[in-house]
């Protein structure tokens, strides 16, 4: 058994007690989007510092906790709050909630994130449904011993987005009348925001959207099978794309304002996941 196992199957143990759904779904919220889990049937939470070995985030407005209860029927987890690798933690630190959540019996993970667009049609406010991803920028987490129990040595990635899943969420924005962007998500590592020239970078590469979070959580979960969809809300756009400089406070406002747009989608596509 590898190290990065033996580490899991630890923190697991620890926490196995209190986990008080069997969770279908994980729901991991981005900056600004956590107060989504104060609205579900919550059942119980447990804070990421309560938990023996388990990264602990930094980032102001990024609570830190598991929240488990239930979207109407659907069992779910949800991480409010992740934590990054600006932060200076190891990728094995940052996927380790995801597969600790794979663990908890959740077969599908459903990623959402604060991006900045890069695509000059997209507009602060707009959803993006990640149709792909551009991870090449930040370490894989599956380097080193493969975790046999979790997955193969040299995984397929070429639909790590589940193509049903986007269909479903394709429906929900329809049947809301939501309007929802399509694209490809490239992470880098942060936390300075990028230069006009990386943002024209990243355009080039055929990105739509770039952040600092979420493919290399993809990255884990697809080894792990897990089925995969995944929402970035576009909370600016890239530097160098308009006037005003960034911040993460103008990121976490824009997030605030499409909160109830975003709470409706998620909450049918998850229904209907069921
Ligand atoms: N760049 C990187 N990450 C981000 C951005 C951005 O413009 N906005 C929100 N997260």
């Amino acid at each position: 058994m590898t190290a990065a196992y033996e580490r899991l199957k630890n923190c697991y143990g620890s926490i196995q007690d209190k986990v008080s759904v069997r969770p279908k779904v994980a729901l991991v919220l981005g900056s600004g989007l956590g107060d989504y889990a104060d609205g579900i049937r919550i059942v119980s939470t447990l804070d990421y510092h309560e938990i023996n070995g388990f990264p602990v985030s930094t980032v102001s407005g990024h609570k830190g906790r598991f929240v488990f209860g239930y979207v109407e029927d659907v069992p779910v987890v949800i991480m409010q709050g992740r934590v990054h690798y600006y932060e200076g933690y190891s990728m094995e630190d940052v996927v380790l909630p995801i597969r600790l959540m794979k663990m908890m019996g959740a077969e599908i993970l459903f990623l959402t994130n604060a991006a900045g667009g890069v695509n000059y049609n997209f507009h602060p406010g707009d959803f993006m449904m990640i149709t792909d991803q551009i991870s090449d920028f930040v370490p894989s987490p599956l380097i080193g011993p493969n975790i046999e129990e979790l997955g193969e040595r040299f995984p397929d990635m070429s639909h790590i987005y589940d193509p049903e899943l986007c269909q479903l969420l394709r429906e929900v924005s329809r049947d809301l009348g939501i309007a929802l962007q399509e694209g490809t998500y490239l992470q880098l590592t942060g936390p300075n925001f990028e230069s006009p020239h990386e943002v024209k970078m990243c355009r080039i590469l055929g990105a739509d959207a770039v952040g600092m979070s979420t493919a290399c959580e993809a990255v884990a979960a697809n080894h792990m099978k897990m089925r995969i969809c995944g929402i970035s809300c576009i909370s600016n756009l890239g530097c160098g794309m308009a006037e005003q400089p960034l911040s993460h406070s103008e990121v976490k406002e824009t997030a605030d304002q499409v909160a109830p747009r975003f709470k409706k989608l998620i909450t049918e596509a998850i229904v209907r996941m069921a």
